[in-house]
């Protein structure tokens, strides 16, 4: 009796301290998508787990991890100012073929790739990274998908699960989950036009550039979709409601942290600001240094009017006419100033990331949305009264002055933050536990295929029901014609007339 207890006290901590061998594909992204994978892969590390990064990012210093650069960066990626919306998808494979190009032809991404089975795990980022499919040929450790840029009903919907289209806003959307009717229709249509341009233009190109280097490479999409767990960077307090799946699991505000001091000059310059400071940031993938010249002079003009103090992130090495209310830096402690109780507005791009900070620290944002998802985290932003949101080709100094003055001095913007904060930082556990614990999780259960979704097997014509109801029409209307027929027959040979009265 004692030698079972021990055993199987033993056997459990075995389980639990169980170390896996994780590899983690981050290829293509941007510098915050980049942190996440990295976080996640410290967090996997902290906890005794041996993990390989391959991203295109230079190793940092202080990892825990093997970090592996691919040797191609997205700051090769261009000016996503001048970037159209019908160009997203040729912008997609353009850059997607400068990672791949660059990744097998490096000598440590072939080693890791020819030893991928020595890897319990693959974890990769799901939205437009096809070019990772070749880890997946033959391989027979556990595939999992990380979406770095919230509830994607593209991703969400590789797993079996189709998320209704009348409460799922298409990425490129410039509006949130509550459609009306026309919204309705311009979000199937929108969905219905870049998906034939995915599935037409890039997966083929892809397709090609991949059998270059890995012949007979079966259909990359196909490997690609297939993960059986699906990490998600959303929270549904932040996102919207949506009906996700066991193995869909919302991590978002994993990069979320509670604001350190301030270093000494920045601390300075926030001591100085007796009207509080707004915080001025494009995040890591537009560069302000591409702010078009009408709307720079704009903004900086609008800026020198506030009483308040901007905090500017600012790739260039300076800037005329730069206000004194004003200062600039290249990289700055992001979260440390939203957590500051100075801190005023956010004005922002609304790219997940820095959305969801601003959010978990509670602060106001006046979005300037660009491109991808921009649009859509805008207008979810407004319409749920955290933030107002001004387009590139409507501003003027007046509306950037109006707008910043009306977040401040309207209250309910920021009591409305503060109780989404609030609801933010309750979860049950850290995302970071949860995020951790279904990997490990999915890992032990070999993919988990007991929570493979019978969706999965059905295509969108099955599992719309389309089929069955086409049926069942068909079947109603044979019914109604036959019965029409019959009585039509019926009374040509005079079997309804009336029964004449004696
Ligand atoms: C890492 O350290 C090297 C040398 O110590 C330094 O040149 C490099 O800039 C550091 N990289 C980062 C990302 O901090
Ligand atoms: C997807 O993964 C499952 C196991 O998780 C496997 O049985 C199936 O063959 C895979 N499908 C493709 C297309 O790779």
């Amino acid at each position: 009796m004692k030698l079972w207890t021990i055993s199987v006290l033993f056997m459990s901590l075995a389980a639990q301290t169980m170390a896996y061998n994780i590899l983690v594909l981050a290829p293509f992204g941007s510098w915050s998508e980049y942190k996440l994978a990295k976080i996640l892969g410290d967090s996997l590390a902290g906890v005794g787990h041996k993990v390989t990064l391959v991203s295109g990012f230079g190793p940092s210093n202080d990892s825990l991890i093997t970090e592996i650069f691919v040797g191609s960066s997205i700051n090769e990626a261009g000016n996503i100012f001048e970037l159209d919306m019908m160009q997203i998808i040729s912008y997609a494979s353009e850059n997607q073929k400068r990672f791949c190009n660059s990744m097998y032809t490096n000598n440590d991404v072939l080693d890791i790739w020819k030893h991928r089975n020595d890897f319990d795990a693959i974890i990769a980022f799901s939205v437009i990274n096809e070019i990772i499919a070749p880890f997946l040929i033959e391989y027979t450790g556990t595939y999992i998908g990380l979406c770095p840029i919230g509830i994607e009903g593209w991703q969400i919907s590789n797993q079996g699960n189709r998320l209704p289209k009348s409460v799922t806003p298409f990425t490129l959307a410039n509006f949130d989950e509550n459609m009306n009717f026309l919204e309705r229709v311009l979000n199937v249509l929108l969905e219905l036009v870049i998906w034939q341009m995915y599935d037409y233009d890039m997966v083929p190109q892809i397709q090609t550039l991949l059998e270059n280097y890995f012949p007979g490479m079966p259909p990359a999409v196909d490997l690609y979709r297939n993960y059986s767990l699906l990490l998600i960077n959303s929270h549904f307090a932040m996102d919207g409601i949506y009906p996700l799946l066991p193995n869909q699991v919302e991590i978002g505000t994993l990069t979320a942290t509670l604001p350190q001091p301030l270093s000494m000059d920045l601390q300075e310059f926030v001591d100085g600001a007796a009207h509080g400071i707004i915080y001025f940031s494009l995040g890591s993938y537009a560069k302000s240094t591409d702010i078009p010249k009408t709307q720079m002079a704009m903004l900086l003009e609008a800026f020198g009017r506030l009483p308040q103090h901007v905090i500017w992130k600012f790739e260039g090495d300076h800037i005329v006419n730069l206000p004194s209310n004003v200062i600039t830096r290249k990289w700055l402690p992001q979260q440390d100033i939203l957590g500051h109780p100075q801190t005023l507005v956010l004005i922002s791009h609304c790219g997940t990331f820095g959305i969801q900070e601003a959010t978990f620290h509670g602060v106001p944002v006046l979005g300037v949305p660009i491109s991808f998802d921009q649009h859509r985290n805008a207008a979810r932003l407004a319409r749920k009264g955290y933030g107002l949101f001004l387009n590139w080709d409507e501003m003027t100094v007046e509306l950037i002055v109006e707008n910043i003055n009306i977040l401040i001095k309207d209250n309910t913007y920021r009591e409305r933050l503060q109780a989404m904060s609030h609801a933010l930082q309750d979860q049950k556990e850290s995302p970071k536990e949860r995020a951790m614990w279904w990997i490990e999780y999915a890992i032990r259960h070999k993919g988990a295929p007991h929570m493979h979704y019978a969706g999965k097997n059905l295509n969108v014509i099955q599992y719309n029901m389309v089929d069955v109801w086409i049926f069942l029409i068909v079947i109603l209307m044979s019914c109604v014609s036959l019965s029409y027929y019959c009585l039509r027959i019926c009374c040509r040979k005079g079997l309804c007339r009336k029964p004449k009265q004696e």
